[in-house]
């Protein structure tokens, strides 16, 4: 969707679905028809309310869930299209970390233990040399190496976090995607995660997908943001562009809920009524009960996404879902 430069994960038409357990079995759609680029060294934000199908997407573009259709283009290959061996070795290049950082970490394992056994798995260097990458990767987020002969349980939160992200990092990966990784910590260690993330991107060169809720943070971080309501992108635009002229109703109802100028100290969302069920969702757009521009047809009529660069002066790649700017 970019102008020429080869993409580094292309997503298209992504469906991801859930079969619902209990007396009646029924289908649940968490991820309907979302389409993205990441390139190079980018840092891609996807923001939404709980429940929207931030983790769902996250977790079908790893591989971890299967989706029901669509596409996942990592480095030019089909992701969904490999097999087990095929996918352990692409595992290298597209690393993970979760909100609980305990996910990624052995309670049964020192971090030194932790931290080569990527290496290990992936036959990166003599035993000697996986020790030295690991005291590499523990430097470079900033813990000492004192930390290498400890267990997870011995670590601050922060530290765990920051432990996590040196294990995605020794197998020097093009693509983080990162769950909700700054959401369980406080204030100032959010902060110093945010600038390491962005020390990654500048110094190695590797991309982000950064899940969030949290707006001020998603502020100081992406290049590009992506808006999901009910398991749609309803907006997708260069980050400064998105926060300055927001074209969505819905990304406007979020934005103004938010103190930008006190980015540590985020106001919850605010939007009147609750988002919809996904396992009923309404007719049209699936935002015409909470919003305040509808016209008649939003109700009935889904609206597809368009591309809205060059309207009311908006810049490239800079969609939208919406009916106002169908005409
Ligand atoms: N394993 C599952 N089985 C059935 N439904 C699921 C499952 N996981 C998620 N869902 C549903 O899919 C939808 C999207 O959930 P998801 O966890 O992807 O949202 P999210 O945006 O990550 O939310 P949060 O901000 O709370 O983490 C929700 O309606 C959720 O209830
Ligand atoms: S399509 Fe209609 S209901 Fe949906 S966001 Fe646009 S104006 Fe609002
Ligand atoms: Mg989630």
């Amino acid at each position: 969707m970019s102008n020429g430069t080869p993409e580094l994960l292309s997503v298209r038409n992504l469906v991801v679905a859930y079969e619902t357990s209990g007396h009646v079995k029924s289908r649940l759609t968490a991820v309907q028809d979302v389409s993205l680029d990441i390139a190079p060294a980018g840092i891609f934000a996807l923001v939404g309310e709980s429940g929207s199908g931030k983790t769902s997407l996250a977790r079908a573009i790893l591989q971890l869930i299967p989706s029901a259709s669509g596409q996942v283009i990592f480095c030019g290959k089909s992701l969904p299209e490999m097999n087990k061996t095929q996918l352990r070795e692409a595992r290298r290049d597209i690393q993970a970390i979760f909100q609980d950082p305990l996910s990624s970490l052995s309670p049964r394992r020192t971090i030194l233990q932790t931290l080569t056994e990527p290496l290990d798995h992936f036959r990166i260097g003599t035993g000697k040399e996986r020790i030295d990458i690991a005291a590499g990767a523990l430097e470079t987020v900033g813990l000492d190496n004192s930390m290498m002969q400890r267990f997870p349980h011995e670590l601050s939160g922060g530290q765990r976090q920051r432990a996590a992200l040196a294990r995605a990092l020794v197998s020097k990966p093009k693509l983080i995607v990162a769950d909700e990784p700054v959401s369980s910590l406080d204030a100032s260690i959010q902060a110093r995660v945010v600038e390491l993330i962005l020390n990654l991107r500048d110094k190695q060169g590797i991309a982000f997908l950064f899940v969030s809720h949290d707006l001020s943070v998603v502020r100081q971080l992406a290049d590009t943001v992506a808006v999901m309501y009910l398991g749609r992108l309803v907006e997708t635009a260069p980050a400064r562009e998105l926060f300055s002229n927001p074209a969505h109703p819905y990304t406007r109802s979020l934005l103004r809920a938010v103190p930008i100028a006190d980015p540590l100290h985020p106001a919850p969302v605010v939007l009147d009524g609750e988002p919809p069920s996904a396992l009923t969702p309404p007719t049209g757009c699936v935002f015409h009960m909470r919003c305040p521009d509808r016209i008649e047809r939003c109700s009935s009529v889904e609206p597809g996404q368009v591309n809205i660069s060059g309207k009311e002066g908006r810049q490239e790649n800079h969609r939208v879902r919406c009916h106002l700017w169908n005409s």
